[in-house]
């Protein structure tokens, strides 16, 4: 007997534990975002040209492209941020968990507990690194300090810097180094346990050692979340990533496999642009 999943596979009802296995693979990677014909417009400046992605769940997806290209400007209407900007339009779709958040019913809030950033340069609040940890927690409600407790516990150590600060968890993050502090912010985002983690190249202003570090810690996030990373760096893109695309001037100009944007581009541009010919 067999029948159809979800995706329209036929399988045999009597799978052997191989099959199984590659049928929850098949299931974990669904399509968490899946951008369709997307425009947007800074007043009369077109960004954004007729972009089409789709981003599968469990996987880190590795934006590269030329200063300008648009790469900010994408990541951030994924958790709806770039609509702060006065004067932006949009048009096209972008279906998160197939909801179009583009339409305005969808509420923002409940799209950021599930959607977390982290940006370019850390911007831990002013505050206790314990503090910066809660902060999300509290303001949905989680008040008793055991689970408070163990939250910033377990936040921190998944972004691999429980050790560096479980003695002064009551000090300022300000002092903190730069790559600690990008950790603290990487921790804050996954205290509210988001599904989705958007990184707007978050180890530019980094050392290479801090870098490492961030990079082995999004090896092991994937494997709860999905990661959309911006980066100028393209061995940090063929490091981490499962699949890349490559942006020009607004447009995607190849999207597929690591491994083949890196080693066989399908496009002159992407070529050019990854063997340092231009940008
Ligand atoms: N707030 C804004 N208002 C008007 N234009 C903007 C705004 N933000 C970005 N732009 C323009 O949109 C285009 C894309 O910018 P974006 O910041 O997305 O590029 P990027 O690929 O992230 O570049 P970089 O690598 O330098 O960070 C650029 O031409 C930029 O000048
Ligand atoms: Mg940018």
């Amino acid at each position: 007997m067999s029948t159809l999943t979800e995706k329209g596979i036929k399988i045999d009802l009597q799978t052997s534990q191989d099959d199984k296995e590659a049928l929850s693979q098949i299931k974990e990677k669904s399509v968490i975002y899946d951008t369709k014909n997307l425009d947007l417009w800074y007043g009369n400046s077109h960004a954004l040209k007729n972009i089409n992605l789709e981003i599968l769940e469990n996987e880190v997806t590795a934006i590269i492209g030329p200063s300008g290209c648009g790469k900010s400007t994408y990541i951030k209407t994924l958790n709806r941020m770039v609509e702060l900007v006065p004067g932006v339009s949009t048009s096209g779709s972008i279906s998160y968990k197939n909801k179009n958040i583009l339409d305005k019913s969808i509420k923002v809030e409940d799209l950021r507990t599930q959607v977390g950033m982290v940006f370019q340069k850390p911007n831990p609040f002013p505050k206790s690194i314990y503090e910066n940890i809660v902060y999300g927690p509290r303001i949905h409600g989680i008040k008793k300090k055991a689970i408070l407790d163990e939250i910033v516990e377990k936040s921190l150590r998944g972004a691999a810097i429980w050790d560096e600060v479980k003695d002064r968890l009551h000090q300022n993050a300000y002092g903190l180094s730069g790559g600690q502090q990008q950790r603290i912010c990487i921790a804050r985002c996954l205290a509210v346990e988001p599904d989705v983690i958007l990184m707007d190249e978050p180890t530019s202003a980094l050392d290479p050692i801090s870098t490492l570090k961030i990079e082995e810690l999004m090896k092991e996030l994937k494997k709860q979340y999905t990661i959309i990373i911006v980066t100028h760096n393209m061995q940090q893109a063929a490091r981490i990533s499962d699949k890349t695309v490559f942006m020009l001037n607004g447009e995607v100009v190849e999207f597929s496999e690591t491994d083949q944007l890196f080693s066989n581009p399908s496009d002159k541009r992407t070529e050019d642009y990854i063997t340092g010919r231009f940008g």
